[in-house]
């Protein structure tokens, strides 16, 4: 049966993570293989809105697999909302008119849940869009998991790793901070993963005395180091009840939030003030995002990517490609946009942390 897409356009935006390589060449190989034209667009959508685009080929798309990053390269903007001359403007009709210029049928948008929102944008619009789940943070609603996020947890499972060898010589307590925005999956699974003593998460706002308690009782114990693993989002009781005390993550436009002390900092400085312990703390930034995508994430791409291959094929647009259990599966794009999918507080791997005696932040029961 002949493709019902003749012209796909290809765009990555927001963060970028390892895995979206392979993404671009799972979605590219399958649909060049059935006929369609595939046009790579750079720069996420800035580049859709300045026309930069590139004609891509099978060898184009050869010996990517492995390699960290975006050839397309990446972007924050966003249609509606694009910095153009100084100004804020609303793109989002020179957007769809360089679409129909380049006789693209559907826009592929790899992302993660800015990109979810602005592709439903565009689809409201009146483009046919298609979008796959990537991120490190874990939080796109409709699929079990996103790409990137594998890649991600094991580089800062590694670095809790060589802090611990660190720690324990000195007999310190490390406080390292992870990614993952406003959700707390990549510090909950790299803090099981390397074994954190403690993990602070976002959706459980912590309590300083409770992790000072058990810091004590570890060295109490003997224990001589611990380790934090707190995630960039996560908030103290205090600030979660006071809303004037709620902190900003930077991202998108909240570029002047960079000079936001890490939450790590604080929280050793607190742990140290606190307690009789020599505290220490180690930001991981971008680490987490560089890099060789792992076998894992590899394989979800190629997943993705080639089912995404399988829709355009059928003429199925505007909906997101999630992985559902064992399967990928087209998700409705409105079931997606404006979610974020946050740890749920009765989730498993919570219960698995407090039964080695990772401590939480707070008193919880399973
Ligand atoms: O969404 C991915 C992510 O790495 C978040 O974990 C983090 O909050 C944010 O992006 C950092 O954004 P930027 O690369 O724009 O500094």
């Amino acid at each position: 049966m002949v493709t019902k897409t003749k012209t796909i356009g290809i765009l990555t935006s927001g963060g970028d993570c390892p895995g979206l390589n392979a993404a671009i060449r799972g979605v590219a190989k399958a649909a060049l293989q059935q006929g369609t034209k595939v046009i790579g667009i750079q720069d996420g959508f800035r580049g859709l809105v300045e026309n930069r685009t590139m004609m891509l080929e099978d060898q184009d798309v050869s010996g990517i697999l492995t390699r960290g990053g975006t050839f397309l390269g990446s972007s924050r903007d966003k249609p509606h909302k694009m910095p153009m001359g100084g100004k804020i403007l609303d793109m989002t009709e020179v957007a769809v008119s360089n679409a129909r210029k380049n006789q693209i049928d559907c826009l592929v948008c790899l992302g993660g849940n800015g990109t979810q929102k602005n592709a439903m944008r565009l689809h409201e619009a009146g483009l046919d869009v298609l979008t796959l789940p990537k991120t490190i943070d874990n939080d796109v609603a409709g699929t079990d998991i996103t790409f990137g996020f594998d890649s991600s947890m094991a580089i800062a499972t590694e670095a809790i790793d060589r802090l611990h060898t660190t720690a324990s010589s000195h007999h310190r307590a490390i406080v390292c901070e992870i990614m993952g925005h406003k959700a707390g999956w990549l510090a909950l699974g790299a803090g099981i993963a390397g074994g954190a003593d403690v993990i602070l998460i976002p959706e459980i706002p912590y309590d300083l005395d409770h992790v000072v308690e058990h810091l004590m009782a570890r060295r109490h114990h003997n224990k001589r180091f611990s380790i934090i693993a707190i995630a960039e989002g996560a908030t103290s009781k205090t600030e979660a009840s006071d809303s004037s005390k709620k902190k900003k993550i930077p991202r998108d436009d909240e570029v002047e939030g960079l000079i936001e002390e890490p939450v790590a900092s604080r929280v050793a400085r607190e742990i140290q003030q606190a307690a009789d312990i020599e505290v220490r703390y180690t930001s991981l930034g971008h680490v987490q995002r560089g890099g060789s995508p792992t076998a894992t994430d590899r394989l979800l791409s190629t997943r993705l990517g080639t089912k995404a291959g399988e829709l355009l094929h059928d003429g199925v647009y505007n909906v997101m490609v999630g992985l559902r259990g064992e399967y990928c599966e087209a998700v409705p794009l409105e079931e997606v946009a404006g979610l974020t999918k946050v740890v749920p507080v009765n989730h498993p791997w919570l219960k698995t942390a407090a039964l080695v005696d990772t401590c939480l932040g707070d008193k919880l029961k399973f």
